[in-house]
């Protein structure tokens, strides 16, 4: 990626703790570049209305806007109909939306929902919440140890009693691509509807929810370089149709009397109340630039990055990577001799660089691989293979510093 691409995200110009910021936490969130954040200025300089309400100039303007990010999204997913994106606040929001509305009508106790060990907390929670509620339970699909999952105990798990497979695309921890499109094609044979946390993949390859097949999708518009406050479901019409509504509120109905509330139709029976009109412009924009980019050219840097990280870390004696899958995002999770993850990160932050250290918000992942938490690095379509440089020489004075 060239310079004039990174001369697009303002806040690369940092300097931290006197040194020149390497931002290495894209999985936690992105930066920003320049077209989002004026695109989001620009709406609140010039067009800034509550939408779906009033005829005024301005609140057209913003419905218009807002309307035009839908179309957007849609297309970015290569979803049928703009009916099946729902906007959100991000993937969380998603996840519960689909426990609770999907849940609440169709689980039962003593049914069955397949997670699995990889799963970010927030398709855990959710889950287990609707457990609580319904009796139904979770049932968790195993990994191997190199951070792939395990495929046949998934097959086994897969009974009558299941009523959903909720899945990550790709891991956040390990950075696994899991082979989704065969996942949904085994449950579907079942009859089993699938759900697909998508937070970690919009952003690093092409996503076509129709080719996949899956029946949800969800993911964050900030870790794909939008704003925070947003994010997408995904649901094929004929399920979304059928589901209950989430919250009630404005916006969201066709009829109220006292008696009774017809709701309106899709997208609007799931988005109550003000939306996040900002952060749907903001989205777009992204998209735009994603897609002025190119998809297989992120992945293709990205890939590069992983690849050249993988070989240099070989020279460093005791760092030991978490997550060995064959098929990867860039992202590397690692332990350094007995150092601990927070101390890594502290003495990197000293160097300029930005590493997440912690569980990642997946306690149970940290638990099958025995440790407490991990030091992550995840790469942007930013990143160099000279930054990668940097933190070697940063990571070789960690382990100076605890050799003492
Ligand atoms: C795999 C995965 N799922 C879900 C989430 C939750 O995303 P958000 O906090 O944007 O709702 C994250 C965030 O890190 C994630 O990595």
């Amino acid at each position: 990626m060239n310079t004039e691409l990174r001369k697009q995200f303002p806040i690369l110009q940092e300097q931290i703790n006197g040194k020149p910021l390497i931002y290495f936490d894209n999985a936690a969130t992105t930066q920003k570049p320049l077209c989002v954040i004026e695109a989001m200025d620009r709406f609140y300089f010039h067009d800034n209305a509550n939408i779906h309400r009033s005829v005024h100039t301005l609140a057209q303007r913003a419905t218009e806007s807002y309307d035009q990010a839908r179309e957007k999204t849609r297309s970015f997913i290569n979803a049928k109909k703009v009916s099946e994106i729902i906007f959100v606040r991000g993937t969380t929001e998603a996840i519960n939306l689909v426990a609770q509305s999907y849940g609440r009508k169709n689980f039962h106790a003593g049914d069955e929902i397949v997670i699995s060990t990889m799963e970010h907390h927030s398709n855990i929670v959710p889950w287990q919440l609707i457990c609580e509620q319904t009796g139904a339970k979770l049932q968790v699909v195993k990994i191997h140890e190199n951070g792939e999952l395990d495929l046949d105990h998934y097959e086994k798990l897969l009974n009558k009693r299941t009523k959903i497979v909720a899945i990550t695309h790709v891991s956040n921890t390990l950075g696994t691509i899991n082979p989704i499109k065969k996942i949904i094609a085994i449950a579907h044979a079942h009859n089993i509807p699938v759900l697909i946390d998508g937070a970690q993949a919009v952003s690093h390859m092409q996503v076509d929810v129709q080719n996949l097949d899956c029946d949800f999708y969800a993911f964050s518009a900030h870790k794909m370089y939008g704003p925070t406050g947003i994010g997408v479901l995904y649901g094929k019409e004929n399920l979304l149709d059928s589901m209950p509504p989430y919250q009630g509120g404005g916006d969201m109905i066709s009829k109220v009397t006292f008696a009774k509330t017809e709701y309106a139709d899709l997208p609007q029976k799931f988005e109550a109340g003000t939306q996040n009109i900002a952060g749907a412009v903001g989205l777009a924009v992204a998209i735009d630039f994603l897609n002025s980019i190119g998809m297989d050219e992120i992945s293709k840097h990205e890939h590069d990055l992983l690849k050249y990280l993988n070989k240099i870390s070989l020279e460093i004696n005791g760092l030991k990577i978490i997550g060995n899958a064959l098929d990867k995002v860039g992202v590397v999770s690692f332990v350094l001799d007995k150092i601990h993850p927070h101390d890594v990160a502290t003495i990197l932050d000293t160097e300029g660089v930005a590493v997440r250290a912690g569980h990642h918000c997946t306690m149970p992942l940290m638990d099958f691989y025995g440790v407490p938490a991990t030091t992550r690095v995840s790469f942007g379509l930013y990143n160099t293979e000279e930054e990668i440089d940097i933190f070697v020489t940063a990571i070789n004075k960690v382990k100076k510093i605890f050799a003492r």
